[in-house]
């Protein structure tokens, strides 16, 4: 059994009432998830204070809350702690309950715009392919062989991550890969995460609804690496402007890859297609030949990234050829849905720089059409939606405009806004509300040799509208448009 004072940090408390050494059986943030003895950490959030919830807690059996509040006045039934950051203490708290778990792991954090999930799956293959077992968090889950859990949050809460990080390391995991969302670093969610390595996979404007402005946003991509010290690895794509910014800032090794010449870890040679990607690396290790399913050129990016991390780590050449011909893509991204004629393309990207991407990709291994599917997410950053116009009139050479998650909004007037980014002159695009109706109407378009894109929603099987949310899922919808039966 855990208690109260050993959980609490020396100098996080400001004030108490109470006795400090009483047990805690577990830490929540949710009043309606806690169970008999287990400490409260009231977060005041954005819209709530979660002090309010505070006696529900007590009623559900709390023996503690934590809050950034000072003790009220008057009869307590239960001990009150004062501290500072109320975020903090959540993090270091439940990193204390669950016996600090990331000291046991070699924990690997990817940060950055796009690439992520897929660079963080790839990472974990390479390593399980090198014969260390190796845990995996981020969008698509908290797993690894033997266990796989989902997750609201890309980078999930604090009492989550640690129980899934003890978990792992019961199961023998001797590596961590996650995903690390900048608003998870801005909340101090990975706080008293002892990184081992960061990944550093591509910049651009994304979330400035929730940070601000684009320098907050990089700040806070930044504190990732300004932690690590001088037996830490940092990971930096090379093409990326911002990745010079990085390095400036670096306490540790590092080592970077790209298409630059002067990455460490560069392509000599590459063939892109339909297939995949097959390619000869440049690495300080020297050449590595590799071959891969994922489709599209920032994909190699991914794969570069991940390859520089299993080479830090100590993986084989032979293994991390191995581990990455035997990748299938991740699902939602750079996915095929239907293979005949032509092709049908279900992918996550949701900013303009991801959309420029996967569009330049296609382009490149394309004979025939490239004819576009997306919309934009409602009640989130609209500034991007006229530049997702942008990049797809310029590569895309039919668009069908439609809806993503409208959310909150109207979906014909985020449609609106995202046709009046269209080059006056273009002309190939029509608007169709229903995703299902425009997905239907890509396809009719599509002929022999093209490729057809479905853009921005990926893995999610879901549609999120003002009054419900729907279920809604891609590749279902293409399946059932092209008469297959169900996968
Ligand atoms: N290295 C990259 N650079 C730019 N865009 C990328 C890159 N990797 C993936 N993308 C695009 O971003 C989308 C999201 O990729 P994902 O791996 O899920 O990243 P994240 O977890 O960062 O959102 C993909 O579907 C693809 O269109
Ligand atoms: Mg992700």
């Amino acid at each position: 059994m855990k208690y109260l004072d050993e959980l609490l940090g020396k100098y996080e408390s400001l004030a108490w009432r109470g006795e400090l050494h009483v047990p805690v059986s577990g830490i929540e943030f949710d009043s309606r998830r806690i169970r008999k003895d287990n400490c409260y950490v009231a977060i005041k959030g954005f819209l709530k204070d979660g002090i309010a919830y505070a006696a529900e807690a007590v009623a559900n059996g709390a023996t503690a809350i934590v809050s950034s509040h000072p003790p009220p006045p008057g009869d307590l039934q239960v001990t009150w702690v004062q501290v500072k950051n109320d975020r903090r203490a959540l993090s270091s708290m439940a990193n204390r309950f669950f016996d600090d778990p990331s000291a046991s792991l070699h924990a690997i954090g990817v940060t950055g715009t796009n690439g992520k999930t897929t660079t963080v799956g790839l990472i974990q293959a390479l390593l399980d392919s090198g014969g260390a077992k190796t845990a995996a968090i981020g969008t698509l889950g908290m797993h690894f062989a033997g266990l796989a859990q989902p997750t609201k949050l890309t980078t999930p809460e604090a009492p989550e991550l640690f129980a899934f990080m003890a978990a792992a390391v019961q199961a023998g995991c001797v590596n961590l890969v996650m995903e690390v969302s900048s608003a998870a670093l801005s909340l101090h969610r990975v706080d008293d995460i002892a990184f081992a390595q960061a990944v550093f996979t591509s910049f651009s404007g994304d979330h400035l609804d929730f940070h601000g402005t684009m320098e907050n946003y990089f700040e806070a991509k930044l504190s990732l690496f300004k932690k690590l010290g001088s037996d830490h690895w940092a990971i930096i794509n090379a093409d990326d402007p911002m990745g010079e910014r990085i390095i400036r800032e670096l306490n540790c090794r590092y080592v970077t890859f790209g298409f630059s010449e002067h990455a460490d870890i560069r392509p000599l040679k590459t063939n892109f297609s339909l297939e995949g990607v097959r390619a000869v690396l440049q690495t300080p290790r020297g050449k590595i030949e590799i071959q891969s399913r994922l489709l599209g050129r920032f994909n190699l990016l991914n794969i570069m990234a991940a390859v520089s991390s299993a080479l830090v780590k100590g993986v084989a050449a032979d293994r991390i050829s191995a581990g990455l011909s035997a990748f299938l893509p991740v699902k939602g991204r750079v996915n095929i849905a239907y293979a005949g004629d032509f092709l049908v393309v279900v992918d996550y990207a949701h900013t303009d720089d991801a959309l420029d991407n996967l569009l330049r990709a296609f382009r490149e291994i394309t004979r025939g059409k490239l004819i576009l599917v997306f919309g934009a997410g409602g009640s989130r950053d609209k500034t991007k939606r006229p530049r997702m116009a942008q990049v797809a009139c310029r590569t895309a050479d039919r668009v069908v405009v439609t809806s993503d998650n409208p959310r909150q909004e109207d979906p014909q007037a985020i449609i609106a806004d995202i046709v009046a980014g269209f080059d006056p002159g273009f002309t190939g695009f029509i608007s169709e509300p229903d995703r299902r109706a425009a997905i239907g109407k890509a396809l009719d378009m599509a002929a022999a040799g093209d490729v057809v894109l479905i853009a921005g929603k990926g893995h999610e099987d879901y549609q999120i509208f003002k009054e419900r949310t729907v279920h809604f899922d891609d590749f279902a919808v293409v399946r059932e448009k092209m008469g297959l039966p169900h996968a």
